[in-house]
């Protein structure tokens, strides 16, 4: 039997946490209901990303297109997280974590932005886990920020356009700083990547669940884990180069 499979846990491990609306569904309740359940997962996943010394965890939260919801669900959606962030980030903190919004802030009342840059500034120097939460996120609208910055900079004659290559482009999108996303994770069964990160996604291993997002825990994480563990990521090169290149 050939074994080909690599042994190290995922860096980075992004997730569309989906679902929670079919959650509710099914226990007769609102929509609402399934996404403060999707709470619980939260904290299950960065727990279980703690203890399997994950470096980064990046959580799509609210995409820019969830916005043409039914107002009621927006608003709901957006004092959950006044909520979670009065509540949660006191013990993110105390575990270690660093946690960061992506996505366009500024679209979100003032009283929340505040908690949100409050957040990011009070956990900024802790390294156990860098938690990053998508918020009026798009992968497309990260591709065409990092394309202004670069016009812009061409513009201001700090750049010139032959030295835009894809290091360059990639240090003006999201997550530039943190280890490549090696994990997708959709829950909820659909087979879509609904413009979470594009850029970043490039080589990152693909893995999808029926699991709706208020049911996933540790044990539903450690199968995503496992289940990485097993691929062989060839990044363009044959199975046996990455063979050979493991046993040397
Ligand atoms: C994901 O769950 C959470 C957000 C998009 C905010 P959904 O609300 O999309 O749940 P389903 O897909 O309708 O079950
Ligand atoms: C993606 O889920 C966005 C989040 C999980 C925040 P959606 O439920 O909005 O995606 P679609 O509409 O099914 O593609
Ligand atoms: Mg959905």
């Amino acid at each position: 039997m050939t074994t080909t499979t690599h042994n190290y846990a995922p860096r980075h491990i992004g997730i569309v946490m989906d679902g929670n609306g079919r959650w509710a569904k099914a226990r007769h309740r609102p929509r609402s209901f399934g996404h403060n359940a999707g709470r619980k997962a939260v904290r299950e996943v960065v727990e279980g990303c703690l203890r399997q010394g994950v470096e980064a965890l990046t959580l799509f939260a609210f995409s820019s297109e969830n916005w043409q919801r039914p107002a009621d669900e927006v608003g709901a959606l957006l004092e959950l997280f006044m909520r979670a962030l009065d509540k949660e980030v006191d013990e993110l903190h105390e575990n270690g974590v660093r946690l960061r919004f992506i996505g366009d802030l500024s679209a979100f009342d003032k009283a929340l932005q505040k908690r949100m840059i409050d957040a990011m500034h009070r956990t900024a120097d802790n390294t156990k886990l860098q938690m990053n939460v998508a918020v009026n996120y798009g992968g497309r609208w990260d591709i065409v920020e990092a394309a202004r910055k670069i016009a812009q900079a061409v513009a201001n004659g700090e750049l010139s356009a032959d030295a835009i290559d894809e290091a360059a482009f990639d240090r003006e999108t999201s997550l530039s700083e943190l280890p490549p996303l090696d994990l997708f994770i959709r829950t909820g069964g659909d087979h879509r990547i609904s413009n979470f990160l594009l850029w970043q996604l490039a080589y990152a291993e693909l893995y999808f669940t029926e699991t709706l997002w208020p049911d996933f825990n540790q044990a539903a994480l450690q199968l995503a884990i496992d289940d990485f563990a097993r691929r062989e990521r060839r990044f363009g090169r044959t199975g046996e180069q990455v063979t050979q290149a493991a046993v040397r």
